[in-house]
């Protein structure tokens, strides 16, 4: 279990994400919704330990909050940017390698296929020759390779074309039969009813939790609100 207790991102100076109390469970997919701006990806990050925070993030009851991003990443968490990082000089084949346990190819021809990428994309760079879409489905990949406890996947779907949106969806199901927690910052219907669980993130505050069909009717009337300065 992770839990969120008064859990505060600051950036710039400023309270971007406050008092967000949610938990999250291994083998549950919560959705996270909220407007642009909203800080959504503020969250993302804050959790990963990328901002400084205020409150506390506990992971199985222990207090994480002052672990930095690579021994929060040891513990199992992962984020999936919503920008993915461009990697001069690197092939999709090494940098699946880096995520894959087993340093097994096997493993990692598996993992693009799931995200319905062809073998032949493992010896293309990591850099500007990949398309948007392309990056964010090796992102993906990546995360399913390194199955993590928890995985915070910050808008997989968008710039994703119709056809390869079921895999990318069947793609985190599967994350979560495997028995990750999957944290789901998404705005597309058929990636909400994936969830176990949804949010509403509203100025940085979360001010609805519940069915995520519930959610999603509310999101859609009201997606925010509260309309204090922050
Ligand atoms: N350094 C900063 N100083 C002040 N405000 C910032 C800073 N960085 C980001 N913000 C603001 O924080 C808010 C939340 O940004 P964030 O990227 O988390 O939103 P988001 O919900 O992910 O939006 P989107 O749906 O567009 O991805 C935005 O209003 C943004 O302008
Ligand atoms: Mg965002």
């Amino acid at each position: 279990m992770l839990s969120l207790r008064d859990f505060t991102v600051i950036r710039g100076g400023s309270k971007i994400v406050r008092d967000v109390n949610l938990d999250f469970e291994e083998g549950k997919i919560q959705i996270i919704l909220g407007s642009n701006g909203s800080g959504k990806s503020t969250l993302a990050q804050g959790i990963m330990g990328i901002f400084p925070t205020d409150g506390h993030i506990f992971m199985d009851g222990e207090d994480i909050s002052s672990l930095k991003v690579d021994e929060r990443a040891r513990r199992g968490i992962t984020l999936a940017f919503q920008e993915p990082a461009r990697f001069e000089g690197i092939t999709v084949k090494d940098y699946l390698l880096i995520s894959s346990r087993e340093k097994k190819l096997g493993e990692v021809e598996d993992a693009l296929r799931m995200v319905g990428l062809p073998r032949t994309m493992l010896f293309q760079e990591m850099d500007d020759s990949l398309s948007g879409g392309e990056r964010k489905r090796i992102e993906l990949a990546s995360v399913l390779l390194m199955k993590p406890r928890f995985a915070i996947l910050d808008e997989p779907d968008s710039g994703i074309d119709i056809i390869s949106f079921k895999r990318i969806a069947s793609a985190i199901k599967e994350m979560r039969n495997r028995g990750t927690g999957v944290i789901l910052i998404t705005h597309a219907e058929e990636m909400i009813s994936l969830g176990d669980v949804a949010s509403i993130l509203c100025n940085g505050r979360v001010v609805v939790t519940g069915k995520p069909a519930d959610v999603r009717r509310l999101f859609t009337k009201t997606p925010c609100p509260i309309r204090e300065v922050r």
